[in-house]
């Protein structure tokens, strides 16, 4: 992506393979900051604390963990550590969990000389492979955003809930990537952006990468899609998914549920954006057997904004003493959801089997 003319994407490595570049997410949108990450326990740090976030940008991010894992300690029970380290980072994004096992079924059979560089090679495998997943899954979309415009005269508008842009993957982003091709081909196109409570993604890192690009767009309150869907003002709904089960359910940020419900009773579609390693085939159940992250309740109370003299602050909106409690994400059953639009192509949940049997995984 562009960001003032040069040529980004959320992580990379530097020239000599010892330390992994990130964008600060935490900065976004006051502050465009580089973090130079050099070890396992600044990755597992930066996971923690959501400077690198978003379940394709989580797994690209615990490859490279890996990587640097393998200039620290490159032994099996090294490999074993920085794996359960990364594994218990964050428990929703199966991408995590998804990209640790492919760099553990790349580097367990080789002798230990050898894992530093496959694993940094590897890295960068995934990397590209997000991109280019991203991209592709963009065209589909694409394809269903021009149907949706001919059985309409005049502007396309779509919700979309936190962040699954290009900052939430390595380029191009998953629910954004198709909306970026619409735009870039001249599609009429008006984004409406959650804000997204409590750490408001939509309005920091969504509003600021569709100003980037030039898309239209407008920040609404969390609880405002509703009416605006009551109101006719809402053609089509796009997630992103940090896990769908094989039967389509869509665990999503919290709050995505809710405007899953407000579309179906709108007769507004509502697609999940994502790309194949977002799929735990091995999920039935979503609601019983999807970890849901429990984060601090400081979220909850805290807000961090810019003041009238330029500097950040944390502002407290919570009486002194009052209980809160921050779940992060939930899940929206398939039965609520109209596609899930893949690399592959758009899928209803109930052919969403067909594509792991296309791709030979289990079921
Ligand atoms: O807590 P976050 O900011 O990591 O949550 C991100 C989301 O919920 C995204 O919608 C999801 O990871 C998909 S990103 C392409």
């Amino acid at each position: 992506m562009n960001i003032h003319g040069r040529q980004f994407r959320t992580i990379w490595p530097d020239a000599t393979n010892t330390s992994v570049n990130i964008l600060d997410q935490i900065q976004l949108p006051h502050a465009l900051s580089i973090l130079n990450i050099t070890s396992l326990i600044a990755m597992v740090h930066a996971i923690k604390t959501m400077q690198v976030r978003g379940a394709p940008l989580i797994g690209a991010s615990a490859a490279y963990g890996i990587a640097l894992a393998m200039n620290e300690d490159n032994t099996d029970s090294g490999l074993a550590s920085a794996a359960k380290a990364l594994n218990a980072s964050r428990p929703t994004a199966v991408n995590l969990r998804w990209a640790i096992d492919r760099m553990l079924a790349r580097l367990l059979p080789l002798p230990a000389s050898q894992r530093k560089a496959a694993a940094w090679q590897e890295a960068g495998v995934i990397c590209e492979e997000d991109v280019l997943q991203n991209k592709r899954l963009g065209e589909h979309g694409l394809i269903l955003l021009q149907n949706l415009v001919v059985k309409k005269s005049g502007t396309l508008h779509i919700l979309t809930h936190c962040n699954a842009g290009w900052l939430a993957t390595v380029d191009w982003g998953t629910a954004l990537a198709p909306i970026y091709a619409a735009y870039d081909t001249g599609v009429d196109i008006h984004v409406w952006v959650d804000e997204t409570r409590p750490r408001n993604q939509g309005a920091s890192l969504t509003a600021w990468e569709l100003g980037q690009h030039g898309v239209p767009h407008t920040v609404i309150t969390d609880n405002a899609g509703g009416h605006l869907m009551q109101h006719g003002q809402v053609d089509c709904v796009i997630v992103g998914a940090d896990r769908v089960s094989r039967s389509g359910d869509v665990c999503n940020k919290i709050g995505t549920y809710l405007k899953a419900l407000a579309a179906f009773d709108n007769h507004v579609p509502f697609y999940a954006a994502v790309p194949s390693p977002t799929i735990d085939w091995g999920i039935s159940d979503a609601l019983r057997e999807i970890p849901i992250e429990e984060r601090s309740a400081d979220e909850v109370a805290w807000i961090q904004g810019r003041l009238p003299s330029g500097e950040l602050a944390q502002v407290n909106v919570l009486p002194a003493g009052t209980q809160a409690v921050n779940p992060a994400f939930d899940v929206t059953p398939a039965r609520l959801v109209t596609g899930i639009i893949t690399e592959h192509g758009v899928f209803s949940p109930s052919q969403l089997h067909q594509l792991s049997q296309r791709q030979g995984l289990t079921t």
